[in-house]
């Protein structure tokens, strides 16, 4: 192969810079080129394919940083229809026009979904991202644990869990982490710390909400800010148990923390945020609301008269509160682990193209005795029976009702990850860069100006 794309698509995250950098360095080495596709694959509907040129003369251009957040290359939620045949083929025509001659998608479980019908038109494969690390598989035989069945709403069918008869041990998870997530945990903890001193002073219930859908792996993170309580979207809220434990953390601490997945659920499976829900164009559903909903429950259940006996607070309004820690959780500059794991993720995406490989993923694995390695894995093992790929929830086992924070085995998971996630750099450039007095005087200079001098067209191609 001389020539090959790369695109990023779905929400984006701190780590994805990191990665093209990672495919780039592997690439120029391999002496291969590699165009950056605009704005996911939205490029590619466009006739005119926008692009740049990420390696001219085998050398990088300046404005790949692995350590600046986002993607140069810009990210959307656009998707291809598979069925759409006359558009698949307009596609392969482009690529064909423009020399590409594989392509690598940068990452979640909707870009695996969304790149099967590319893998049919030219080689594809995925370098995983996302801040919700949902992106795997808890063991291997996991899709065949998926069923389908009858709905009354459209499409006619929803897909359901089945009880797990897997034993299960962290040493076989599929994608053990993945980059984004990292980092999405850091500033999540600095946001549980950061309430809590405050929560303290002012005797007040905070309720911190995180990102992640439907998986709870960052709500889990957080454990290291020391939330009071964390509840996670697979184990659905029991608000008689929450009430009693918030209470009895008030009347000794006299502030709680509370820390909720957004895609936490009723007693009934329901999500306390499915009010407000929309759909994005990979079939996701968007979830907004699940704190506000917790604080009403709490409001409810506690009562003004409460929070007046003890002097503490006016009303029950004013001594709960919320706040969302949005995102800030997918931006900004990835820490140690996410840089590394995602340039090595890049890296070995451009070997399993120059190998031969379609329709795989480069996967981040961890053992006992290797430590993480990353390694490639079939796109089809990912699928249901059905073909469809899930988002993988957080293990049950990684969480501890009763005391509502991780469990053992949830701990033995958070720590590879977390030890040494933390580099000297990062906290070197916090020290110099957060007042530096340069940037009083500089009014501030985007990335995407430079990278729109360098946007080329399909009609400009060599
Ligand atoms: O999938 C990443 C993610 O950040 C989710 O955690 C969150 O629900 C969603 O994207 C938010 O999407 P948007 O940026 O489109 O609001």
């Amino acid at each position: 192969m001389r020539r090959i794309g790369i695109l990023t698509a779905g929400g984006d995250t701190p780590a994805l810079n990191a990665t093209i950098q990672g495919a780039v360095a592997r690439a120029n080495r391999r002496r291969v080129e590699v165009y950056g596709f605009i704005k996911g694959f939205t490029a590619l509907l466009n006739s005119q394919v926008p692009h740049v040129h990420l390696n001219p003369l085998f050398t990088e251009i300046p404005e790949l940083d692995a350590t600046r957040g986002g993607t140069i290359i810009g990210a959307s939620r656009a998707y291809v229809d598979p069925d759409d045949k006359e558009t698949m083929l307009q596609i392969g025509e482009r690529m064909a026009l423009l020399k590409i001659e594989g392509l690598i998608c940068v990452g979640g479980d909707g870009t695996l979904n969304g790149l099967q019908p590319f893998a049919e038109l030219f080689p594809t494969v995925l370098a995983p991202k996302t801040i919700d690390n949902d992106l795997g598989l808890n063991h291997r035989n996991e899709p065949d644990e998926w069923e389908r069945v009858p709905s009354p709403s459209p499409p006619g069918y929803v897909y359901r869990r089945n009880k797990s008869r897997t034993t299960f041990d962290i040493e076989q998870m599929i994608n053990y982490a993945t980059p984004g997530y990292a980092t999405s945990v850091y500033v999540s903890v600095e946001g549980v710390q950061r309430v809590r001193t405050t929560a303290e002073s002012h005797r007040r219930i905070a309720i911190v909400e995180v990102m992640g859908r439907h998986s709870g792996y960052i709500a889990l993170g957080t454990a290291y800010g020391q939330p009071d309580i964390i509840l996670v979207p697979e184990i659905p809220v029991n608000v008689g148990v929450l009430v009693e434990r918030v209470r009895e953390l008030y009347e000794l601490q006299k502030n709680v923390v509370i820390v909720c997945g957004e895609g936490i659920t009723n007693e009934q499976g329901v999500e306390l945020a499915a009010q407000h829900t929309s759909q994005d164009p990979a079939g996701n559903i968007v979830l907004t609301g699940a704190s506000e909903a917790l604080r009403s429950l709490l409001i409810q259940h506690f009562g003004d008269a409460y929070f007046q006996n003890f002097r503490r607070a006016e009303s029950a309004k004013a001594a709960i509160f919320t706040r969302k820690v949005g995102h800030t959780q997918r931006g900004g500059r990835p820490i140690l682990f996410d840089r590394f794991y995602a340039a090595q993720l890049g890296g070995k995406a451009v070997d399993m193209l120059l190998e031969g490989q379609n329709n795989a993923l480069s996967i981040l694995q961890w053992s006992r005795d290797k430590g993480f390695y990353v390694d490639s894995y079939d796109g089809n093992g990912f699928r249901d029976r059905w073909g469809q790929i899930h988002a993988r929830y957080m293990h049950p086992s990684f969480y501890d009702k009763e005391l509502m924070r991780p469990s053992r085995i949830g701990i033995e998971y958070l720590l590879p990850i977390f030890t040494n996630a933390i580099g000297h750099s990062d906290t070197e450039v916090l020290r110099q860069s957060v007042f530096d007095s340069g940037s009083l005087f500089r009014p501030f200079h985007s990335v995407n100006t430079d990278i729109n001098k360098r946007i080329r067209y399909l009609e400009q191609a060599d």
